[in-house]
Order: C-alpha cells, then structure tokens, then sequence
C-alpha cells in the first residue's frame, strides 16, 4: 500500500505586472472597485507579442518543481496537465511539456475543469499512486489568461480578474502512510455550464461560421461569467466540499492547520474562512498580486506557502476548489 506525498512544487509567472491603475487607462473601471468587489491589486499578463505560453509557462513551473523533487528527469512516469487556456485547440497542452523538458515518453493527459482542474489532477495522480501504476507525476497547471480577455468596458466583468501563471507539482508514491493525500472530492454540475464558459469558437459555432456570422455581442472569443450566480454557488459548494472531505475522515474544522482556497476572489475565501471559524494564519490568499489564475491557482499558492516556511510536519492542508463547469473540489492533505 502507498500513499502520494507533494514532494516538489515550483511556480512561474510572467514578469510584466498590471496594476489596476493600468486597468483604468483601458476600460471604465476603477482600483477601489477591483480591490473592495475582489481583493485583487494587480496581475501578471504576459507581453503581447511575447513568446511566452500557457505550456512555455508550465515549463518554468515543472522545472522548479522536479529541481525541488530532487529527481530527474527519468524519473517521471506521467504528466497531468490542468489548463482551460491551452496553447492549441489541440493537441493539449501536456505533450509540448513532455516535449519541452525532453522526457521519454511517458503518458500525458490533459484534463478541462478550469478552476478545480489542479485538484482533479491531483485526485487523478493519487489513483495512479495508490494503485502502484505510477511512482511519480508531474502536474502542472498553467493558465495564459490575458491573450483571450476582452480588455474594454465591455468585458471588464472578466477581464480584471484574471490573470497568468503556472504552477506545478511532483505527486510521489510513499510508504509512510501517516503522510500524504488523505482524500479528494469531485463534483459537477452541468446544468450551469454556460453561466461561466466560453462557448465560441468551438464545434457548436466553429470559425468559418463565425466570419460569416460574428456575434454582434461580442460573445465569440470572449469569456462570459454570470458574476453574481458563481460568487453565490461558489461560497456554498466551497464549504460543502470542505466538509465532506473532513468528515470523511473524521475531522472537525479545527484540525484544519492551512486552508488553501482556489483565488478566485477575495470575498469568497473570506466567507468561507468565517464559515469555518479561521484565524487568518489559518488561511493563505494571494489573488491581491496574481488575479484568478484558474488551475495555477493552487500550485502557486502552495509554492509560496512553501517558501515561506508555513507548512510543519503533520499539518493537515485542506485545499478547495470551485469554478466553470460548475466543478468544485476538495482535497485533504497531512504533511
Ligand atoms: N469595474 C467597474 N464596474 C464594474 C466592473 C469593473 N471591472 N465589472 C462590473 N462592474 C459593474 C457592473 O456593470 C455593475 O454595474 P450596474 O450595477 O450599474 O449594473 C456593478 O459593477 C455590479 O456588478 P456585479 O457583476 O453585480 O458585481 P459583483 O459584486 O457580483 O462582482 C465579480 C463581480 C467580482 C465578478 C463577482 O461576481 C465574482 O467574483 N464572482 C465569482 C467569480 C468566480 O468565483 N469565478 C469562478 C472561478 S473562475 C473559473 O472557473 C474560470
């Protein structure tokens, strides 16, 4: 029997920093209002015309995460690859990591749940290790929001929140069985898939239709998220998968030692962190620097979390989810 410990993290983002001030330069909108209705201060967007991507990205990241690992490169058996910005409609985006970091050639899944896309990733991985089928699993998650954002009033709702980023981990096969991945939880439900999506181009409407037919609305191309909605199911699905999870294994809130909540604003995790009685060393945010990077999300803040010394032996680490789909998750953790 095994279980599956993060052995190594790493993050990257871009360099280029967008502050909300600059927001306001190109569409109607303000810093008070992006800091008061979401926390965020500012994001990282790639250069246009920059040579980066959403795989270039996860490459950094699972560079800095086998280095942390301390194993190399042959030691990967598979990759998990978690985006909903992927370089290509296809092939995704898991084989060009595979390409750029010259591994043999080892399965590469990508998988499609925006906003809990790492911790499905995760639940995935941890089948494979507890199963034997695998020792270790690069997952990364890795997001190049800002290339498909409308920047204009029109699409400000969205635009502000998010931003670029990779991060990525090494799920590795332990026998020490007082550690590792405790849990994971996943659900959906479809029925609210085009409050928060972007429906084109897709096979629905593909992009000879779309010459043909541009949407005079603009709803091509552009994400559209009914806000309002997703805050509302979000703050209720977040604590409902919380608690499953430490029910399932015989848990109160209280033996919570860090929750790390998916940033997709402020308010949301601060809801959840009064829900479950919290004091802010308890809780790790930090959407204020990065935006809503969607499947990064987690993997960064973890790698901060890391670098900052914040984990002891021991701890458990709850980890949570909620996003386009809907899709939400949760993952529980004993360092
Ligand atoms: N700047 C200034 N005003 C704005 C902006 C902006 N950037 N965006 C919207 N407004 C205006 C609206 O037009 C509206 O004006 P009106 O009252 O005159 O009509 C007003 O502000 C209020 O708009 P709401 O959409 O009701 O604002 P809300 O308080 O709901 O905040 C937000 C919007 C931040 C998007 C919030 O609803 C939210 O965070 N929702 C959840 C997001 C989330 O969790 N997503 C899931 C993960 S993402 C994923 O899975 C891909």
């Amino acid at each position: 029997m095994k279980t599956s410990i993060i052995k190594g993290i790493g993050y990257y983002v871009p360099e280029n920093i967008v502050k909300n001030k600059d927001l306001e330069k190109i569409m109607d909108t303000s810093d008070e209002w992006i800091q008061e209705r979401t926390g965020i201060r500012e994001r990282r967007w790639v250069l246009e015309n920059s040579d980066e991507s959403t795989s270039s990205m996860g490459t950094e990241a699972a560079k800095k995460a086998i280095d942390n690992a301390g194993i190399s490169h042959d030691q990967i058996d598979f990759i998990i690859f978690a985006t909903l910005s992927p370089d290509y409609f296809f092939p995704g985006s898991g084989v060009l990591i595979q390409r750029n970091l010259g591994l043999k050639e080892v399965g590469a899944l990508d998988i499609r749940n925006q906003c809990s896309g790492f911790i499905y990733a995760l639940s995935i991985a941890d089948q494979y290790i507890k199963s034997g089928m695998y020792k270790n699993i690069l997952i990364v998650g890795s997001e190049l929001h800002s290339g498909g954002l409308e920047k204009s009033t029109r699409g400000r709702n969205v635009s502000v929140i998010f931003g670029d980023g990779a991060g990525a981990v090494i799920l590795q096969a332990s026998d020490d069985l007082e550690k590792g991945i405790m849990s994971t939880h996943l659900h959906s439900e479809g029925k609210y898939a085009e409050e928060l999506a972007v429906i084109s181009p897709a096979t629905k409407k593909w992009i000879d239709k779309l010459v043909e037919d541009p949407d005079e609305d603009g709803s091509s191309y552009a994400p559209y998220m009914n806000g309002n909605f997703v805050f509302k199911n979000a703050v209720v699905r977040f604590m409902e998968v919380i608690n499953e999870a430490l029910v399932k294994n015989n848990l109160t809130k209280e033996a919570i030692d860090l929750l790390i909540p998916h940033q997709a604003n402020l308010r949301i995790s601060q809801f959840v962190q009064k829900q479950l009685a919290l004091p802010n060393e308890k809780v790790y945010n930090n959407i204020m620097k990065y935006g809503n990077t969607t499947a990064a999300s987690i993997p960064i803040a973890l790698a901060e979390v890391i670098e900052k010394d914040m984990l002891n032996e021991g701890d458990v680490l709850c980890l949570a989810a909620f996003g386009s789909g809907f899709t939400w998750g949760s993952a529980l953790i004993r360092w």
